[in-house]
This record gives C-alpha cells, sequence and structure tokens, in this order.
C-alpha cells in the first residue's frame, strides 16, 4: 500500500497523484494502480511520470471508471500499486528527442530528467499541463496544441527517437521512420489494453516481427520497426 500525499487536478479530466514510498523504476515503466477493493476488478496501468526518495507520480487522464475514482481520491488514503513493471526506454544514444501526444507525455517526464540533453516535443489536443515543469528540466521544450506533433520533427536530425501517444500517432511515427534515412533508432511506448500486467493473461498481446509478445512484459516500449500496429 501507498499513501497518496497529494491528488492534484492540472488541466481538465488530467490529474498528478503522488504516493509515498521508495521505488525504482526505470524511465518508461509502469505500475498497475488501483484504489480500490474488489470493483472494478482490473488494476489500471500508469507510467511513472516521475519518482524521487519521497515516492511516485502518475500523470493520468480521466478515461473511464478506474481513472474517475483514483481522481476522487484524497491524500492520506492508500493506493495498491504493482510495480515497476515493463522494459522501459532503453539508454539514450547520441542527439535524443522525446516526443508525445496527449497523455502519452506522462512517461517523458522522468525520462528527461535523466537524461543530459533531449530536445522535447509535446502535443495536445486542447488544453496545454504541466508545460512548466517540463521547462524546468532545461532541455529545449516544443509545444503543439491542436496540431501534429510529429510534423515539426525531422527524423534524420536524431540518433534515438523515443514516442509515446495515441496509436494513430505511432502508425505516423512508425512510418516517419521508415521514409528517414534509418539515422535515428525510434522506439514506440504503447499503450495496449492490459489486464494482469504480467505476462500471464495475454491480453496484450501485439504483432511482432517474430510473433507476438506481451507488451506488458516484452514492452510497452517496441522498436519502431519490430512492432505491427493495427
Ligand atoms: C503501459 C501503459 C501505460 C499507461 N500510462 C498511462 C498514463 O501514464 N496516464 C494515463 O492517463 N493513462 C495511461 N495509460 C492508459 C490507462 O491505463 C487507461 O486510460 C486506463 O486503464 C483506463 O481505465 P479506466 O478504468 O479509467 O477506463 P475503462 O475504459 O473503464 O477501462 C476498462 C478496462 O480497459 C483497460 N483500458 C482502457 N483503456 C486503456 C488504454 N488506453 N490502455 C490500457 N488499458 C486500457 C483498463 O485497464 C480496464 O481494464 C497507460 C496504458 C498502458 C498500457
Ligand atoms: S496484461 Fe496480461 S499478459 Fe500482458
Amino acid at each position: 500500500m501507498a499513501t497518496i500525499i497529494s491528488n492534484r487536478r492540472v488541466a481538465e479530466g488530467i490529474y498528478v497523484i503522488h504516493a509515498a514510498g521508495r521505488f525504482e523504476a526505470k524511465a518508461g515503466q509502469f505500475f498497475m494502480v488501483r484504489g480500490w477493493e474488489s470493483y472494478p476488478l482490473l488494476s489500471r496501468p500508469l507510467s511513472v511520470y516521475d519518482q524521487n526518495e519521497h515516492g511516485v507520480k502518475f500523470l493520468y487522464k480521466v478515461a473511464g471508471e478506474g481513472t474517475e475514482r483514483l481522481s476522487r481520491m484524497r491524500a492520506g488514503e492508500e493506493l495498491t500499486l504493482l510495480g515497476p513493471l515493463g522494459n522501459g526506454f532503453p539508454a539514450a544514444e547520441g542527439r535524443t528527442a522525446l516526443v508525445g501526444g496527449g497523455i502519452g507525455i506522462a512517461p517523458l517526464f522522468y525520462t528527461a530528467r535523466h537524461l543530459e540533453q533531449a530536445d522535447l516535443y509535446l502535443g495536445y489536443s486542447v488544453e496545454v499541463y504541466e508545460e512548466q515543469e517540463f521547462r524546468s528540466i532545461g532541455h529545449p521544450v516544443t509545444i503543439n496544441c491542436g496540431g501534429r506533433v510529429l510534423d515539426g520533427i525531422d527524423f534524420d536530425e536524431y540518433d534515438t527517437i523515443f514516442v509515446c501517444g495515441p496509436e494513430p500517432m505511432l502508425r505516423a511515427a512508425q512510418l516517419k521512420s521508415n521514409l528517414s534515412s534509418g539515422r535515428a533508432h525510434v522506439y514506440l511506448s504503447l499503450e495496449n489494453r492490459m489486464a494482469c500486467g504480467i505476462g500471464a493473461c495475454l491480453v496484450c498481446s501485439v504483432g511482432c516481427e517474430q510473433g507476438r509478445k506481451k507488451a506488458c512484459s516484452e514492452g510497452p516500449v517496441f522498436r519502431a520497426e519490430e512492432v505491427v500496429l493495427a
């Protein structure tokens, strides 16, 4: 159990929940999170937004019943956290871009904090949030609100690119990667539906070059060229 330190609304339907405890997550990993006893049955996967000696933070969007319940929780209440889970992002080499679309910006904050250099590209559909937090890291930040964040990025300028966002954006990143010179190693962080989060149920199965893989235990980060997006 992890006691909630705060749960603050940062935009319409968007919250940052901070839970106490000592965790050792790598950038790009996630936890299965729940703030209830038996219903809903499943915990919800949330990426590590930030982590320090006091606890772990999750940036989340209210999407349905589970995240709506989370949004109503208060400081002092208890979360159940399973994790850290998943492979996380690999070590970034050379010039690096971190690209997030919508709530897909969540895993990029902690990732950026641990990189000496990175260009951050953050895409929002309606309302910009957590901009000052991202800018406080000290890396260049490009904000795109209402457009397509990928359009402004030349993949050939980078050696490593991490992308997290909705599936159409991941497909666009894959296409851009295919059409580029191949200089950049492009990695996609998938947000497949999950149930167990630990490789036991196959709900999160994703088509890959060498057959199907489990997004929870063999992902959620995959090389752009290995994963087959629907
Ligand atoms: C590895 C990973 C990391 C994620 N990180 C974040 C994050 O940092 N912030 C954030 O806001 N969201 C994140 N998501 C998406 C988030 O898990 C879903 O929005 C959430 O589970 C929806 O639950 P709900 O009960 O509110 O909605 P419901 O639609 O009621 O959920 C019903 C069921 O579907 C599953 N589900 C629904 N949508 C998704 C989805 N997009 N991805 C995975 N499972 C889904 C739920 O786990 C649940 O089992 C992540 C998903 C994955 C797989
Ligand atoms: S969510 Fe059960 S195997 Fe991945």
